[in-house]
């Protein structure tokens, strides 16, 4: 089969691999319909991720019909359609028993993270994929949802949910300030809407990423850099700032303006990862009763966000910007590592 094979930083290539074989009893394998890139895999090709060597198939997203069903499998056949979480779960270790499937202990994850797809374990952007723990990491594509729109549910809305959104603990009438409006941040701005805060501000450094905002519920835009960025945003509040600041980037400068934004008592929720440290003045801070929070995500929240997809209660066809075929990936991956240009959000890779 054909597969994206990370070469080592800055170089990667669409070359012919083995076709993955079963495993382990509970391994199932998938013939992938559609897969996407993520912001991570660009971080890995930039050397950001050392446990990626060299050899590995990138991607943690996508849907696949199932082709091979391992002996130990008996709520899955041979002809469905599946969306492939971004965690893998064995469902029995003591982190997955918590609901903390992004810890989970299993087996291939031997260094205790359910995060393994293009990451220890060979991943999604290849024509087949084995998939671990196959009965308690999928989520069967209802009838409705297109393999596209299920590839927006691997990874980026349940973040956005669950790291933005919910440890945020966004509630009725709060107000919300979401700093990047990359794919992620925007999940948070759309899942956020589900919780009935009074306004969603998207602040980015892209005006046109501030303003797409509005497409996913964000109610006001602030330019991130703009003088009076800071100003701008408590002016939208009651002038003692935002209950929720979700973080969405990934660099100190970002986490630092969510905590000068967010009022005391309020949440800063980053989501964004990091590759350096970030200062926290305590000595200032610790008098403003502010909760923080992070974390990788868990996909606990996948299974209710595919019925708001189904429902068309949240708009999962805006994340899609571009469309290729699956052998055109090298491609796909230029367009979207140049965003600010070509404004992807979502490139899709059909097979
Ligand atoms: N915690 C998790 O489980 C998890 C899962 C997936 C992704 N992530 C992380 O979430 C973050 C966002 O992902 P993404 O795919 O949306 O990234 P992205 O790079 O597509 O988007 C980031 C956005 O931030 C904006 N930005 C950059 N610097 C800024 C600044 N100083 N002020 C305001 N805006 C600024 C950019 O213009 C861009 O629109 C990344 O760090 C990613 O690795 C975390
Ligand atoms: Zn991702
Ligand atoms: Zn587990």
């Amino acid at each position: 089969m054909k597969a994206l094979v990370y070469k080592g930083p800055g170089e990667k290539s669409w070359e012919d691999v083995p076709d993955p074989t079963i495993q382990h009893p509970t391994d199932i394998i998938v013939k992938m319909d559609a897969t996407t890139i993520c912001g991570t895999d660009l971080h890995i090709l930039k050397g950001d991720v050392p446990a990626v060597t060299p050899g590995r198939i990138l991607g943690h997203e996508g849907v696949g019909t199932i082709t091979e069903i391992g002996a130990a499998v008996t709520t899955l056949k041979v002809g469905d359609q599946v969306i492939l979480s971004c965690i893998s779960a064995c469902g029995k270790c003591s982190y997955c028993k918590q609901g903390v499937f992004s810890h989970c202990l299993g087996e291939e994850g031997a260094s205790g993270i359910g995060w393994i797809f293009g990451h220890l374990i060979d991943g999604t952007q290849a024509e087949y994929v084995r998939v671990p723990y196959a009965e308690t990491s999928v989520y069967l594509l209802p009838k409705g949802v297109t393999p596209e729109l299920g590839c927006v549910l691997s990874d980026i809305l349940p973040t956005g949910h669950e790291i933005g959104v919910q440890y945020g603990a966004i509630k009725a009438g709060d107000v919300v300030a979401v700093v990047g409006a990359g794919p992620v941040g925007l999940a948070a701005i759309a899942t956020a809407g589900l919780y009935g805060p009074s306004r969603i501000i998207s602040i980015d450094l892209d005006a046109n990423r501030t303003e797409a905002a509005k497409k996913f519920g964000a109610t006001d835009a602030v330019v991130g850099s703009d003088k009076d960025w800071k100003q701008q945003v408590l002016a939208l509040t009651d002038g003692l700032g935002v209950d929720v600041a979700i973080e969405a980037v990934g660099v100190p400068a970002t986490f630092q303006m969510c905590v000068d934004i967010v009022r005391p008592a309020g949440h800063v929720a980053n989501v964004g990862v990091h590759g350096k440290p970030v200062e926290l003045a305590l000595q200032d801070l610790w008098i403003s009763n502010i909760t923080m929070t992070m974390g990788l995500v868990n996909t606990n929240t996948l299974g209710t966000l595919l019925k708001m997809v189904a429902q068309d209660k949240l708009p999962a066809s805006a994340f899609i910007s571009h469309r290729f075929t699956l052998a055109d990936i090298m491609e796909a991956y230029d367009v979207f590592g140049r965003a600010a240009e070509t404004k992807a959000l979502k490139v899709i890779l059909n097979a």
